[in-house]
């Protein structure tokens, strides 16, 4: 459900010439990374996601800017701002998504658990009504 969803803080090392946040498998993510994605140059007033997957778990970073992320179990929504890059969201399988309301220049930046695969999405919403 959209309650195993949750907000890691994820350590920054910091110093007066910038910081650094590491994300490492087996050590501070609960799966192994095998893709990384990053969406950027978004138009304002657009919206991204609009899917759920079977398989499929995300760590979601505001890597720049700012932006919301819309969660659906079929039963509850829960909306989480991400506007920092040392927090990350986590999504856990089986979830509605819609990313919205992105900031000029805003990058979101995606950890995933497997290879793209298009037959792990749920593209319909009626069908993911259906499956829940
Ligand atoms: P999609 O996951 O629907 O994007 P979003 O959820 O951000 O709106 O993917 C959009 C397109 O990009 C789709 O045609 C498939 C392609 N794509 C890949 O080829 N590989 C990938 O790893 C991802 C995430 C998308």
């Amino acid at each position: 459900t959209v309650f195993d969803c949750s907000i890691i803080q994820v350590a920054k090392v910091h110093s007066k010439s910038g910081n650094i946040t590491v994300l490492e498998n087996g050590s501070n993510i609960p799966f192994d990374i095998k893709r990384i994605y990053y969406l950027y140059d978004i138009p304002g007033g657009e919206s991204r996601g609009g899917h759920a997957h079977y398989e499929l778990e995300q760590y979601v970073i505001a890597a720049s800017g700012s932006f919301n992320v819309i969660l659906d179990d079929g039963v509850s929504k829960k909306n989480v701002a991400l506007n920092r890059p040392d927090y990350a969201l986590h999504i856990v399988p089986g979830l509605w998504r819609e990313l919205k309301n992105f900031s000029s220049g805003a990058i979101c930046l995606v950890m995933a658990s497997h290879k793209y695969d298009e037959n792990d999405y749920v593209r319909d919403y009626s069908v993911f009504k259906k499956l829940k």
